[in-house]
């Protein structure tokens, strides 16, 4: 068993391999000393025919991607199994077949290697992809996390030290927009296709409600409710109204026509429920350094509204480049820098959870 208190850390460069295994994207990473050297990401497009993630299948393209995957990741690296200090994996939350693959082939190589192990929380890393890059965020700040299964504002007062202070209390920002993709009969995941056509509609076209949820929590499922009778309605009424209900045919003429401006204005709500709770978390904590994080991350309305925000209530912004918002291994990389630093090893005993408690 490798040694996990009275292990001397090796000096500089610190070599770290990490790989991301969480849901349906397999990606390997080395970074060094904190920089990125490489990141290699295989897409899954198995899943596109079901219209959502299909654990099994997920886990078994892993299985044929993780080999070739890490290779290419080493060999981009320019660097040799031989040269590693650490092996860092995402342990948690995720597909647990999935996690199960990253979490056996990064146990395998830290004993084959003799080298420690990291366990890296995926919603921890989203928020240290902050740390990449020359303009990094001053500590404390807050980022506002945004991915297909979470939706969190997280104090971060260093690398190491996270607290959750707001979350959802039912849908993720991402599955907002899936689920609302989906409704409109765009194929999974619907995010980016909600993105590109907002960018040709009017955001204020049609009027979708802002939940009333008291402190720093979200909530994304009365929108989703009020989108689905807004199409059952063909626009006529948002609010369940049976007398209203359309045909189908008037129904998809009304997408058909309106498809852009209906999905500016379900970004745009989307957007304003994510920013004004920021902003309320941004003046409570007196906080100014302020990042965003997590696929959604990528959205273009929602990156072009979180820096105008930032300018006028002077904050300081940062959001990470775009292959380092959706899930990827350089985020795991930078994170198991971090607390390989701290010497925060797990024993090869470890095992994958799904769930998300960190
Ligand atoms: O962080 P991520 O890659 O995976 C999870 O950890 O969940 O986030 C995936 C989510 C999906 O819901 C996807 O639709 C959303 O991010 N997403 C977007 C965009 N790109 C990815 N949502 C809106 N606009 C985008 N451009
Ligand atoms: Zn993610």
């Amino acid at each position: 068993m490798l040694p996990t208190t009275n292990y001397q850390l090796p000096t500089f460069p610190i070599t770290i391999l990490a790989i991301e295994s969480s849901c349906d994207e397999t990606s390997a990473a080395v970074c060094c000393d904190g920089k990125i050297l490489s990141n290699v990401i295989a897409n899954q497009t198995v899943h596109e025919q079901f219209g959502g993630v299909v654990p099994e299948l997920a886990s078994r393209a892993h299985l044929q991607n993780i080999v070739p995957v890490v290779h290419t990741a080493l060999h981009i690296a320019n660097c040799q199994l031989s040269s590693l200090d650490a092996i860092a994996f995402t342990q948690a939350p995720g597909l647990i077949g999935s996690l199960l693959v990253g979490t056996q082939f990064a146990r395998s190589l830290s004993l084959a290697l003799d080298k420690p192990l990291v366990a890296v929380h995926h919603m921890q890393a989203h928020v240290l992809a902050n740390l990449i890059g020359e303009d990094k965020p001053a500590f404390p700040f807050l980022c506002l996390t945004v991915s297909g299964g979470h939706t969190q504002i997280v104090l971060c007062e260093s690398p190491v030290r996270l607290k959750v202070i707001g979350e959802t209390i039912d849908d993720a920002a991402g599955e907002a927009f899936d689920k609302s993709a989906k409704m409109l009969g765009l194929p999974y995941p619907g995010g980016p296709l909600i993105d590109k056509h907002a960018a040709n509609g009017n955001p204020k076209r049609f009027k979708f409600p802002e939940p009333q949820i008291p402190g720093l929590n979200f909530s994304f499922s009365g929108l989703k409710t009020s989108i689905l009778y807004f199409l059952k309605n063909a626009g006529e009424s948002n609010v369940f109204k049976e007398a209203f209900l359309a045909d189908e045919a008037t129904r998809q003429k009304f997408i058909t026509r309106n498809l852009d401006d209906i999905c500016a204005s379900i970004q745009d709500r989307i957007i304003s429920i994510l920013l004004n709770k920021l902003k309320k978390a941004a003046t409570e904590t007196g906080i100014n350094d302020i990042c965003l994080a997590g696929g959604v991350s990528a959205n273009s309305g929602l990156r072009k509204a979180f820096k105008a925000l930032g300018e006028k209530e002077g904050w300081k912004t940062f959001i990470p480049a775009f292959e380092y918002c959706t899930d990827n291994a350089a985020m795991i990389a930078i994170t198991g820098y971090y607390k390989f630093l701290e010497k925060d090893f797990v024993g090869l005993d470890v095992s994958p959870s799904a769930r998300a408690e960190w």
